[in-house]
């Protein structure tokens, strides 16, 4: 199995959250991985060039902070930039068929705060509905997302004292997730 990782983060440098998960993955066996922010810092994507590395993976991964309940600009730009007709959808548009999309996504918010009758109003998976849908469009298979909560890295947001324990504890849980056998992978659809 090949996974091709997405990274959309508009702050790497001041992340306390995802530069921890970039050095747990790296160097995965069959683990690729792109940032956006950093391969395209005018904001323009090269369609082509990420069409083409989309291709050979298996899994594709996009690994995010929660921003206004939804993906950062670039991967929002990703989506509509590389899933073209043609390509993915439509006539002949069937290169996504059959990947799997996998979302490991971290948010400030507590995860009481994710539920009916909370501060957020809904639950992380209801959020992401949008993405699920986006990958159904295209043939893809969405696995249950990986969420690390109350994770805030906003100036004048406190931050949570056991932070650093958790964050290391998820990157963990993370790295073993994409060193996980096809047989593993495929159990989490079930
Ligand atoms: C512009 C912006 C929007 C954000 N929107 C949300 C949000 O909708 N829900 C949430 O729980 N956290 C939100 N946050 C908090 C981030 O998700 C949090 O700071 C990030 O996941 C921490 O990861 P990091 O340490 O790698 O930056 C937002 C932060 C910023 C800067």
């Amino acid at each position: 199995m090949s996974t091709l990782v997405i990274v959309s983060h508009p702050h790497l440098a001041t992340s306390r959250a995802h530069r921890h998960l970039l050095d747990a993955i790296g160097g995965v066996r069959s683990v690729a991985v792109r940032h956006l922010e950093a391969l395209y810092p005018d904001g323009r994507i090269d369609a082509a060039a990420e069409q083409a590395a989309v291709l050979p993976a298996t899994r594709i991964v996009f690994q995010f902070p929660f921003n206004w309940f939804s993906t950062p600009p670039m991967l929002k730009a990703w989506q509509d930039e590389v899933l073209t007709v043609g390509f993915a959808y439509g006539p002949g548009g069937t290169r996504m068929y059959g990947k799997r999309l996998q979302l490991v996504l971290t948010a400030g918010g507590a995860r009481d705060s994710y539920r009916a009758g909370g501060h957020n109003l809904f639950q992380v998976t209801d959020l992401l509905r949008p993405l699920e849908t986006t990958a159904h469009f295209v043939g893809m298979t969405m696995l249950p997302p990986l969420v690390l909560y109350h994770v805030p890295n906003v100036p004048g947001i406190p931050v949570p004292a056991d932070v650093d324990a958790r964050v290391a504890a998820f990157a963990l849980q993370y790295r073993d997730l994409l060193a996980a056998p096809e047989a593993a992978i495929a159990a989490l659809q079930r």
